[in-house]
């Protein structure tokens, strides 16, 4: 099969590296890609969001699956642009409708979808211009911290966690009155702060059956010791330690199979990865989102993990047999380091030389390219994040130590990354 990815990311690479390994890949493509991506299928300059493009490459290269990497073109009806084309719709799009992609780009719709499923979540209220003091009000007298979130998507910005009313009133303030994140802030969801560490599970479906295919804990702040601003995520780990198969069952019986069945019973075409941004409060699971895509960097710890042809499991969405695939999964640990540009998640510098070492042959650390771009012989830097640094390890610790010892030999100017990644398992 002719298998085009969308997206430019340490994700997209990863996904790259683990469809170039299927035995149904036939020629695969990226867009636009990175200076990863190009060494293993062929990129091409389209965007993400390019329907008409697309349509006009999927045509001449005759492709038959589209994974779509980011929720951009996911909450823009990708999959409902192709399924509507005659000459698309028999290509399997990974990603959901975007009827069902507003799990990831509304918040309110997906409050609306937990509480009308009894998935459990965060007490939450919503408000909009029109009872804006009713806003103040519940904020003024809710406990602290308190959550809120901006409705739409806003490039990962849209959620602050207070400690002071004042601080939650002046964001309220700002994201409604000041529009801060134009229409995607006209709506604010205000939601009880939740205690517990937090972990990402992963599903492929097909809106009525799904598989597990991994999960994993990010490491969200900028500084050692998970402190300073949010960031995309500067690494993860899978398996994470306290996900046995007791807890991932709790995750499966109140989370996964009440999710899927809203799926069905709302009538909301799925066919793609539902990620879980989930809390572990103290053994009892909550969601605090739903992404519609693949995490990053989650993405280039669970596939490496994960045993089971990609391809295959795709196929297998596709033609309805999901349930009927034996997945498997690495017994060893997995550690991802993401090494970002000075400044970043500020301002940074992009186009900064980049110089990798061979890796050793004994040892299995795959360096996957985040932001970065082939100039002639040269990798430059071309993101906050640049590249995630991927190692197997029988225990977490080797796996995080393979990692770092890489990250020593790779140089650009103003690199930083995490060297506590997995510090409190
Ligand atoms: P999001 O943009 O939805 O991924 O949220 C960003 C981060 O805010 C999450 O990764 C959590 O660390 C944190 N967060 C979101 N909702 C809550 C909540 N209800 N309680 C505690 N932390 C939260
Ligand atoms: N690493 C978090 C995300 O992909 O949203």
């Amino acid at each position: 099969m002719n298998i085009l990815i969308l997206g430019s990311g340490g994700r997209e690479h990863a996904l790259a590296w683990k469809v170039s390994q299927s035995y149904h890949c036939d020629k695969l493509f990226i867009a636009p890609g990175n200076a990863g991506t190009k060494n293993i299928g062929t990129n091409v300059t389209i965007a993400v969001t390019d329907f008409p493009a697309q349509k006009n490459f999927c045509k001449e290269n005759k492709i038959d699956i589209v994974i779509v990497g980011p929720e951009e073109p996911l909450v823009k009806g990708i999959y409902d642009f192709y399924k509507a084309d005659d000459d698309l719709k028999r290509i399997i799009v990974v990603g959901p409708s975007a009827a069902a992609a507003q799990l990831e780009g509304s918040k309110s719709f997906a409050k609306a979808f937990m509480y009308k499923h009894g998935i459990p979540t965060a007490a939450c209220a919503e408000f909009t211009a029109d009872n804006y003091e009713k806003g103040r009000a519940y904020i003024a007298e809710h406990t602290l911290p308190i959550v809120l979130k901006a409705d739409g998507l806003a490039a990962g910005k849209g959620v602050v966690i207070s400690t002071t009313h004042e601080e939650a009133l002046a964001a309220f303030e700002e994201m409604i009155i000041g529009k801060q994140f134009g229409e995607a802030s006209s709506k604010v969801v205000i939601e009880e702060f939740l205690t517990g560490i937090e972990i990402s599970v992963f599903a492929l479906t097909n809106g009525k059956d799904y598989q597990i295919i991994g999960h994993a804990k990010d490491y969200k702040r900028i500084g050692e010791g998970d402190t300073g601003l949010n960031t995309g995520g500067m690494g993860c780990v899978s398996p994470v330690p306290f996900a046995d198969d007791a807890f991932m069952n709790i995750v499966e019986e109140t989370i996964i199979k009440p999710t899927i069945n809203g799926l069905k019973e709302d009538n909301l075409e799925y066919f793609g990865f539902v990620f879980f941004g989930l809390i572990n409060c103290d053994g009892k699971p909550k969601v605090i989102e739903y992404n519609c895509r693949l995490g990053d960097p989650e993405t280039e710890v669970i596939l490496p993990r994960l045993e089971t042809d990609l391809v295959a499991l795709i196929a297998a969405m596709d033609n309805g047999t999901l349930e009927d695939v034996n997945i498997n999964f690495s017994e060893n640990s997995f550690a991802t380091i993401v090494a970002v540009s000075g400044g970043y998640p500020g301002d940074y510098q992009k186009h900064l030389t980049i110089s990798l070492p061979t890796i050793p042959a004994e040892q299995d650390t795959i360096i996957f390219h985040a932001g970065t771009t082939a100039k002639d012989d040269l990798i430059l830097t071309n993101g906050g994040r640049v590249l995630a640094v991927t190692s197997e390890g029988k225990t977490l610790k080797e796996a995080v130590d393979f990692s770092l010892t890489i990250l020593q030999q790779i140089s650009f100017e103003g690199i930083y990354y995490r060297k506590d990644i997995g510090f409190e398992f």
